[in-house]
Protein backbone atom coordinates (compact mmCIF):
# COMPACT_ATOMS: atom_id res chain seq x y z
CA UNK A 1 0.00 0.00 0.00
CA UNK A 2 1.53 3.57 -0.91
CA UNK A 3 0.69 6.18 1.77
CA UNK A 4 1.32 10.16 0.92
CA UNK A 5 2.83 11.19 4.78
CA UNK A 6 1.48 13.97 6.53
CA UNK A 7 3.51 16.30 8.61
CA UNK A 8 1.63 15.63 11.56
CA UNK A 9 1.96 11.38 11.26
CA UNK A 10 4.81 11.22 13.88
CA UNK A 11 4.63 7.84 14.26
CA UNK A 12 5.21 6.89 10.67
CA UNK A 13 7.56 9.54 10.04
CA UNK A 14 9.95 8.05 12.60
CA UNK A 15 9.39 4.82 11.04
CA UNK A 16 10.91 6.02 7.60
CA UNK A 17 13.49 8.38 8.97
CA UNK A 18 14.99 5.18 10.92
CA UNK A 19 14.46 2.47 7.94
CA UNK A 20 16.18 4.97 6.11
CA UNK A 21 18.73 6.67 8.69
CA UNK A 22 21.36 7.33 6.14
CA UNK A 23 19.25 9.63 3.74
CA UNK A 24 17.36 11.21 6.91
CA UNK A 25 20.13 11.42 9.70
CA UNK A 26 20.63 15.03 8.33
CA UNK A 27 17.57 15.96 6.57
CA UNK A 28 14.42 14.89 9.21
CA UNK A 29 11.45 14.73 7.05
CA UNK A 30 9.09 17.06 9.93
CA UNK A 31 10.79 19.64 9.33
CA UNK A 32 11.01 19.84 5.58
CA UNK A 33 7.35 19.22 5.29
CA UNK A 34 6.69 21.87 7.69
CA UNK A 35 8.99 24.55 5.80
CA UNK A 36 8.79 23.46 2.29
CA UNK A 37 5.32 23.43 0.49
CA UNK A 38 6.27 21.97 -2.43
CA UNK A 39 7.87 18.61 -0.83
CA UNK A 40 6.21 15.39 -0.39
CA UNK A 41 6.79 12.02 0.50
CA UNK A 42 5.25 8.51 -0.14
CA UNK A 43 5.95 5.42 1.55
CA UNK A 44 5.47 1.83 0.61
CA UNK A 45 4.23 -0.55 3.25
CA UNK A 46 4.03 -4.11 3.16
CA UNK A 47 2.02 -5.14 6.27
CA UNK A 48 2.52 -2.56 8.02
CA UNK A 49 6.46 -2.77 7.08
CA UNK A 50 8.33 0.50 5.92
CA UNK A 51 9.58 -0.89 2.53
CA UNK A 52 10.60 2.15 0.74
CA UNK A 53 9.90 5.72 -0.23
CA UNK A 54 9.61 8.53 -3.10
CA UNK A 55 10.59 11.98 -1.94
CA UNK A 56 10.00 14.70 -4.93
CA UNK A 57 8.82 18.76 -5.08
CA UNK A 58 5.66 18.88 -6.74
CA UNK A 59 6.00 22.98 -8.14
CA UNK A 60 2.93 24.10 -9.77
CA UNK A 61 2.91 21.81 -13.65
CA UNK A 62 6.10 20.16 -12.66
CA UNK A 63 7.48 17.45 -10.37
CA UNK A 64 11.32 16.84 -9.29
CA UNK A 65 12.08 13.67 -7.48
CA UNK A 66 14.16 14.03 -4.97
CA UNK A 67 14.98 10.85 -3.90
CA UNK A 68 13.76 7.15 -3.95
CA UNK A 69 14.61 4.28 -2.14
CA UNK A 70 13.60 0.67 -1.67
CA UNK A 71 15.06 -1.36 1.74
CA UNK A 72 17.64 -4.09 -0.30
CA UNK A 73 15.50 -7.51 0.62
CA UNK A 74 12.41 -5.69 -0.84
CA UNK A 75 14.53 -4.85 -3.71
CA UNK A 76 13.39 -5.94 -7.52
CA UNK A 77 9.78 -6.57 -6.61
CA UNK A 78 8.51 -3.61 -8.49
CA UNK A 79 8.36 -1.33 -5.44
CA UNK A 80 9.94 1.92 -7.34
CA UNK A 81 7.38 1.08 -9.85
CA UNK A 82 4.59 1.53 -8.07
CA UNK A 83 5.75 4.74 -6.03
CA UNK A 84 6.42 6.07 -9.68
CA UNK A 85 3.43 4.98 -11.53
CA UNK A 86 1.67 7.00 -8.59
CA UNK A 87 3.51 10.21 -9.40
CA UNK A 88 3.20 9.71 -13.45
CA UNK A 89 -0.81 9.87 -11.96
CA UNK A 90 -0.41 13.41 -11.36
CA UNK A 91 -1.43 16.06 -14.19
CA UNK A 92 2.05 17.44 -15.04
CA UNK A 93 3.59 19.20 -18.27
CA UNK A 94 7.65 17.09 -16.69
CA UNK A 95 9.15 15.48 -14.55
CA UNK A 96 12.76 15.55 -13.47
CA UNK A 97 15.75 13.99 -11.18
CA UNK A 98 18.83 13.81 -11.21
CA UNK A 99 20.92 10.59 -11.20
CA UNK A 100 25.01 9.08 -10.80
CA UNK A 101 25.93 8.19 -13.90
CA UNK A 102 27.11 5.23 -12.36
CA UNK A 103 23.90 4.35 -10.64
CA UNK A 104 22.45 1.54 -12.95
CA UNK A 105 19.60 0.25 -11.20
CA UNK A 106 18.23 3.67 -11.11
CA UNK A 107 18.80 4.56 -14.87
CA UNK A 108 17.16 1.24 -15.86
CA UNK A 109 13.98 2.38 -13.29
CA UNK A 110 13.69 5.38 -15.33
CA UNK A 111 14.17 4.59 -18.77
CA UNK A 112 11.20 2.02 -18.50
CA UNK A 113 9.32 5.14 -17.46
CA UNK A 114 10.53 6.88 -20.49
CA UNK A 115 12.91 8.89 -18.93
CA UNK A 116 15.19 11.04 -21.00
CA UNK A 117 18.96 12.26 -20.75
CA UNK A 118 18.57 15.94 -20.62
CA UNK A 119 22.16 16.85 -19.68
CA UNK A 120 25.50 15.88 -17.85
CA UNK A 121 26.19 17.79 -14.75
CA UNK A 122 30.25 17.38 -14.74
CA UNK A 123 30.98 16.40 -11.07
CA UNK A 124 27.66 16.72 -9.67
CA UNK A 125 28.42 14.04 -6.85
CA UNK A 126 31.51 14.87 -5.40
CA UNK A 127 33.78 13.38 -8.60
CA UNK A 128 30.84 11.26 -10.18
CA UNK A 129 28.97 12.73 -13.19
CA UNK A 130 25.10 13.71 -12.64
CA UNK A 131 22.73 12.89 -15.41
CA UNK A 132 19.82 15.03 -15.49
CA UNK A 133 16.68 13.07 -16.59
CA UNK A 134 13.53 14.25 -17.97
CA UNK A 135 10.06 12.68 -18.93
CA UNK A 136 7.13 15.24 -20.66
CA UNK A 137 3.52 14.33 -20.52
C1 LIG B 1 16.82 2.07 -7.76
C2 LIG B 1 15.85 1.35 -6.79
C3 LIG B 1 15.00 2.42 -6.09
C4 LIG B 1 14.94 0.41 -7.60
O1 LIG B 1 13.95 -0.12 -6.72
P1 LIG B 1 13.21 -1.51 -7.01
O2 LIG B 1 11.95 -1.54 -6.20
O3 LIG B 1 14.15 -2.62 -6.82
O4 LIG B 1 12.86 -1.36 -8.56
P2 LIG B 1 11.77 -2.19 -9.39
O5 LIG B 1 11.65 -3.57 -8.82
O6 LIG B 1 10.54 -1.38 -9.50
O7 LIG B 1 12.51 -2.31 -10.80
C5 LIG B 1 12.07 -1.65 -11.97
C6 LIG B 1 13.15 -1.69 -13.02
O8 LIG B 1 14.33 -1.00 -12.55
C7 LIG B 1 15.50 -1.65 -13.08
N1 LIG B 1 16.30 -2.21 -11.99
C8 LIG B 1 15.96 -2.28 -10.68
N2 LIG B 1 16.95 -2.84 -9.96
C9 LIG B 1 17.93 -3.14 -10.83
C10 LIG B 1 19.23 -3.73 -10.69
N3 LIG B 1 19.69 -4.12 -9.49
N4 LIG B 1 20.00 -3.85 -11.80
C11 LIG B 1 19.55 -3.46 -13.01
N5 LIG B 1 18.31 -2.88 -13.21
C12 LIG B 1 17.53 -2.73 -12.12
C13 LIG B 1 14.99 -2.75 -13.98
O9 LIG B 1 14.82 -2.21 -15.29
C14 LIG B 1 13.64 -3.06 -13.37
O10 LIG B 1 12.75 -3.66 -14.25
P3 LIG B 1 12.74 -5.27 -14.40
O11 LIG B 1 12.62 -5.83 -13.01
O12 LIG B 1 11.54 -5.52 -15.28
O13 LIG B 1 14.05 -5.64 -15.03
C15 LIG B 1 16.63 0.49 -5.75
O14 LIG B 1 17.60 -0.28 -6.43
C16 LIG B 1 17.30 1.28 -4.65
O15 LIG B 1 16.69 1.57 -3.61
N6 LIG B 1 18.59 1.65 -4.87
C17 LIG B 1 19.34 2.40 -3.86
C18 LIG B 1 18.89 3.85 -3.79
C19 LIG B 1 19.03 4.57 -5.12
O16 LIG B 1 20.01 4.40 -5.84
N7 LIG B 1 18.02 5.39 -5.44
C20 LIG B 1 18.00 6.18 -6.68
C21 LIG B 1 18.49 7.55 -6.41
S1 LIG B 1 18.52 8.54 -7.89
Amino acid sequence: MIKEINFNDDFIIERVQKTFINVFKDHPIKKDLLSNPFSKYLVYLYHDKVCGFVNYNHIYERIEIINIEVIKEYQRQRIASKLISYIFKIKVNNITLEVKKNNIPAINLYKKFGFKELAIRKNYYNGVDGILMEVVD
